[in-house]
């Protein structure tokens, strides 16, 4: 099973999910069977590490995000994936976009589906906000990772 994280730049919240994601996989014994990766759907930081206030964020919490480097959503993520989540829906309406033929709607799913305990309908962008906008990101991947877990552990 393939994941792949979808936000805009792939520095703050995909990178974020990836790691925290990631890191329950390995913690359920899983990380022979679910491969993890994330993108943005822009290429403004392609190359880049991820945002040095969600490294710092993400390591407060028990996730070690930097050894990520951005890189950018293309069409041959749509195929390679089983699932593809977007953070926001601007996010998923630019993997829309890349999926011009309709073939692969069925595993674009919005990563706050998979929320279950908080209440949002997106994850929002921290990217010009503070630590407790990052912290409260960080805690929407944390509910929502745990339910996508038990998703993809009744699909293996
Ligand atoms: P992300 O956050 O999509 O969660 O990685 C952002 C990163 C960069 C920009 C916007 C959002 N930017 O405009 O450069």
């Amino acid at each position: 099973m393939k994941v792949l994280f979808v936000c805009l730049g792939n520095i703050c919240r995909s990178p974020a999910a990836e790691g925290i994601f990631r890191s329950k996989v390995s913690e359920n014994g899983l990380s022979d069977n679910v491969e993890i990766d994330s993108a943005g759907t822009a290429g403004y930081h392609i190359g880049e590490m991820a945002d040095s206030r969600m490294i710092k964020h993400c390591r407060e919490r028990g996730y070690d995000i930097s050894p990520h480097r951005a890189r950018q959503l293309s069409y041959n993520d749509l195929v390679e994936y089983d699932l593809i989540l977007a953070m926001d829906r601007s996010n998923y309406s630019n993997i829309q976009r890349l999926d011009r033929r309709n073939e692969f709607s069925e595993k674009i799913k919005m990563m706050t589906d998979f929320v279950t305990y908080m209440k949002a309908t997106e994850v929002p962008d921290p990217y010009y906000d503070g630590p407790k906008e990052f912290h409260f990101v960080i805690d929407l991947l944390e509910d929502g990772s745990d339910n996508l877990l038990k998703y993809i552990s009744e699909r293996l």
